[in-house]
């Protein structure tokens, strides 16, 4: 039998393709930049696999140039919008993501974001490294209280309640917007209220966005319902940049809708150096690390790597997103 060949667009921790080359001869793209797309389109042709990120574009022409070797796409990452499932699906090949692993790292970074919002810490570093921190003042940055304000929770999967469960400790009330309501149990251990999604926006004082990208939430925040928003309220974003309009954003935060927002994924991404909300002070953006630390980039890596051999091997992929090619 010839070997089988994989491509793995990117370095990712050793541990994953370790475990790859263990099963197949692999290629992997050692920029740091994703390989373009021309290049990708040539780099799939007859591999048996490939192993990629939510950077790469792997639509219907690029699955259709790996041609009929390509038994598996293993994503390692939890959201897959940058794959067109439906091709996949149709050509009978499945598709791997890294679910579960990442929960707690991306729900750690969203309180970091929004505690850093509230409290204006990117702000206030910025204060003293340019040396006006003169005195201890009594209206120095002052930010706004986590106790007693009230916490909209869109989409209240795994990530979400992970950060329901993370506010316990400081005394909020919780709301939560979710397409499928929660079961009664599970809503009172988590602590969380059921609220549609307008008077969510109506009523929070922290917006928290968990929900995926899909035709359905492409710019599900635009002007309209930051116009609902409360005016002191923050927006936290680590799901997906297209969830949010960037110019409507852009114009609620210079027009006073709604106080700050902090970002961890933007539209596009990289964020364009001459995008207008980098000129703005009551923002934060951090470059798409919800994920990223040690730990939980290794177990991504290896779950990522579990599913690719599952499908070289013709096994059920472990955490498999379209399981219908099963039928
Ligand atoms: C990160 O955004 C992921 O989908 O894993």
């Amino acid at each position: 039998m010839s070997q089988l060949k994989v491509f793995v667009t990117r370095n990712i921790p050793d541990a994953g393709v370790e475990m790859v080359r263990q099963v197949a001869e692999v290629e992997v793209w050692q920029d740091r930049l994703p390989p373009p797309y021309s290049v990708l389109l040539e780099k799939v042709k007859g591999k048996d696999g490939l192993l990629c990120l939510l950077t790469d574009q792997i639509d219907q022409p690029l699955i259709e140039a790996a041609g009929s070797s390509l038994k598996v796409i293993s994503q390692m990452a939890v959201g897959y919008d940058n794959i067109d499932i439906t091709t996949a699906t149709a050509k009978g090949i499945p598709v791997g993501h890294t679910p579960g692993v990442l929960t707690d790292a991306t729900a750690d970074l969203t309180w970091a974001l929004l505690m850093a919002a509230a409290r204006r810490v990117v702000e206030a570093d910025k204060f003293t490294r340019s040396h006006q921190w003169q005195t201890w003042e009594p209206t120095l940055l002052l930010g706004a209280d986590l106790s007693g304000a009230t916490l909209g929770i869109i989409g209240c999967g795994r990530i979400g309640q992970a950060v329901a469960r993370r506010a316990a400790g400081f005394g909020m009330r919780i709301l939560y917007y979710n397409r499928k309501r929660l079961e009664p149990g599970l809503e009172r251990s988590l602590g969380v209220e059921y609220q549609d999604f307008n008077q969510l926006l109506q009523a929070s004082d922290f917006v928290t966005l968990h929900i995926s990208l899909s035709a359905e939430t492409y710019h599900l925040f635009g002007d309209h319902q930051f116009q609902l928003m409360k005016p002191n309220a923050i927006l936290i974003n680590t799901a997906r940049g297209s969830i949010i309009d960037s110019d409507a954003l852009y114009r609620a935060l210079t027009g006073g809708k709604i106080a700050a927002a902090a970002l961890d994924v933007t539209e596009p991404e990289p964020i364009p150096r001459d995008s207008p909300l980098l000129t703005l002070e009551n923002i934060i953006i951090t470059p798409h690390i919800g994920s990223a630390s040690r730990q939980t980039r290794d177990k991504m890596a290896t779950m990522a790597a579990a599913n690719l051999i599952a499908g070289l091997e013709g096994e059920k992929l472990p955490y498999c997103v379209n399981p219908e090619v099963y039928r």
